[in-house]
């Protein structure tokens, strides 16, 4: 992993193979952003002309090299683009991306400094965290040479007098970062490495080593347990279920939170098989539990005043002579019954098992995330989560804190009316689909059915923006996203420090 780290030394005396500048798009051509002074100075103050004959514009995502000058003792010095040029700071997410792209581009390096406009400790923390993710490789099945090594240390200079805060800073990144590099990990993970009872074992070792609670139900435990939605997802395949829940307790805690992660290790469709084409990414339909998995640990790093509890609904979704088929009817966790009209519908079989279990312990809030729907991706593209809540104000502060840490999201209405389709098994008390239209709603709909009374919950629907299949863009990598993680971490900040959850 890339070590992160601060230094007050001059930029010109940094021993680094670069120097990373920001630059931005002024209203006459590309500026220079603050941070890249002396650099700038070793250039004769023509940086930016040379940046501009180069063709830099100053661009969001654009990142060009430059063989270092005379008094520097960094031998290359890349320009990374921050967008339109602002006079009052550069908002946190493009500093993030901007230290992402420098990352990637600096792979195979061994360290970088980064000079970016950045001086409060958000802003530091912002580049600490994008260089973090920007420096993400999943190398498992990589034979060597196939591939470069991720930037070995990134650097970030600080001014002597605000280093203490810059530490404070970027050891908070490393943890966040940290932690997201693990949920990308997880996703990453080939559906043969990864089935449900490895999750939950690497779901032990994790807290044993950070000193969180976890328990595990086998399949032995659901039987007895009566969790009738994860084990009718989970019968048609030979890797049997489980349920995990991983505690985080503080002695100052006022409030429980309940993240809960649909852990669907491989979605086939079940005998409701997905076609060709739809089925080749489906080992990142365990993201959701990859989320709040890390989500935890990263509370417990940061030592939040809250209690945060996550549980992992881990199933394998497969066809076979013991699947479920569509037809069948499931007692569920709590006692309901459901039609299964659809095997592919399997999220919400596991959530509905695992929102009642957490329902049982009272939280304060209940926060679910799923890959749950092709409709969310339908309505929202494949960068934004839906977010759903049975109270309008949690769903709203989820919104909102999701945009202050960089990940875009939009509420979505839960329409009473398209409950109906769902209650309309004539011999159970829902049926597992409802109406096609507004498909990611009526997932959601059916969620909510298994909420008990008086507790607030969320839900966010993932299935978009978990996995990443285009070109690498800022800190995003191809593959696993760690989608949510940084609002679950923000939530459950903003719990500790008092606000109403
Ligand atoms: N895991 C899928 C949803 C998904 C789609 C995740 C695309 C990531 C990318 C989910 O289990 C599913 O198959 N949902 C069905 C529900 C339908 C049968 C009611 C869907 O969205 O088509
Ligand atoms: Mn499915
Ligand atoms: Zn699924």
């Amino acid at each position: 992993m890339t070590a992160l780290s601060v230094s007050t030394s001059a930029a010109a005396s940094l021993r680094a193979d670069a120097l990373v500048i920001g630059v931005a798009k002024g209203p006459k051509g590309i500026v220079l952003a603050p941070g890249a002074e002396a650099v700038n100075e070793a250039f004769e103050g023509k940086l930016a002309e040379v940046l501009a004959t180069l063709g830099a514009t100053g661009a969001e995502g654009e990142a060009v090299k430059v063989p270092s000058a005379t008094g520097l003792k960094a031998a290359l010095v890349l320009a990374v683009g921050l967008g339109e040029a602002a006079e009052d700071g550069y908002g946190l997410e493009a500093l993030r991306r901007a230290a992402g792209v420098a990352a990637r581009t600096l792979a195979g390096s061994k360290k970088a400094a980064l000079l970016l406009p950045a001086e409060s400790a958000e802003e530091i923390e912002a580049v600490a965290l994008g260089g973090l993710l920007g420096s993400y490789a999943f190398g498992t099945y990589k034979g060597n040479g196939n591939g470069k090594e991720p930037v070995g240390e990134l650097v970030l200079l600080a001014a002597r007098k605000g280093s203490k805060d810059a530490k404070a800073a970027v050891e908070r990144a490393a943890v966040v970062g940290e932690e997201m590099n693990r949920a990308r990990d997880l996703v990453n993970t080939a559906p043969n490495d990864l089935n449900p009872k490895g999750f939950a074992a690497i779901a032990q070792a994790a807290g044993k080593e950070h000193g969180l609670k976890v328990e595990v139900l086998d399949e032995k435990a659901l039987v007895k347990g009566g969790f009738g939605g994860l084990l009718g997802v989970g019968n048609g395949s030979v890797n049997p279920p489980r349920l995990v829940k991983v505690a985080y307790t503080h002695p100052k805690a006022k409030a429980t939170l309940a993240f809960i992660g649909k852990g669907i290790t491989y979605d086939s469709g079940g005998i409701s098989l997905k076609p060709a084409g739809h089925n080749e990414t489906m080992k990142c339909d365990m993201a959701g539990a990859a989320a709040v998995f890390a989500a935890v640990v990263a509370a417990k790093r940061l030592g939040l005043a809250v209690n945060v509890t996550a549980w992992l609904a881990l199933a394998e979704n497969m066809p076979s002579g013991s699947a479920t088929r569509p037809g069948d009817v499931l007692k569920m966790y709590g006692g309901k019954t459901v039609e299964v009209l659809n095997t592919d519908a399997e999220g919400r079989l596991v959530l509905a098992d695992a929102i009642v279990r957490a329902g049982e312990e009272n939280p304060d809030v209940i926060v679910d995330v799923a890959t749950l729907t092709g409709a969310m991706v339908l309505a929202l593209g494949n960068r934004t989560f839906g977010v759903m809540a049975n109270d309008d104000e949690l769903r709203e502060t989820l919104h909102t804190l999701a945009g202050e840490v960089g990940e875009q999201s939009w509420p979505m209405p839960l329409p009473a009316e398209l409950r109906k389709g769902m209650t309309e098994s004539t011999i159970a008390d829902l049926a597992n689909m409802g109406d096609r239209m507004g498909g990611g709603l009526v997932a959601g709909l059916f969620l909510k059915e298994f909420v008990a009374e008086g507790i607030d919950w969320a839900h966010l629907d993932i299935a978009g923006p978990a996995f990443h299949e285009g070109a690498p863009f800022g800190y995003t990598p191809k593959g696993g996203t760690a989608s949510a993680v940084r609002t679950l971490v923000r939530f459950a900040e903003r719990t500790a420090a008092g606000d109403k959850a």
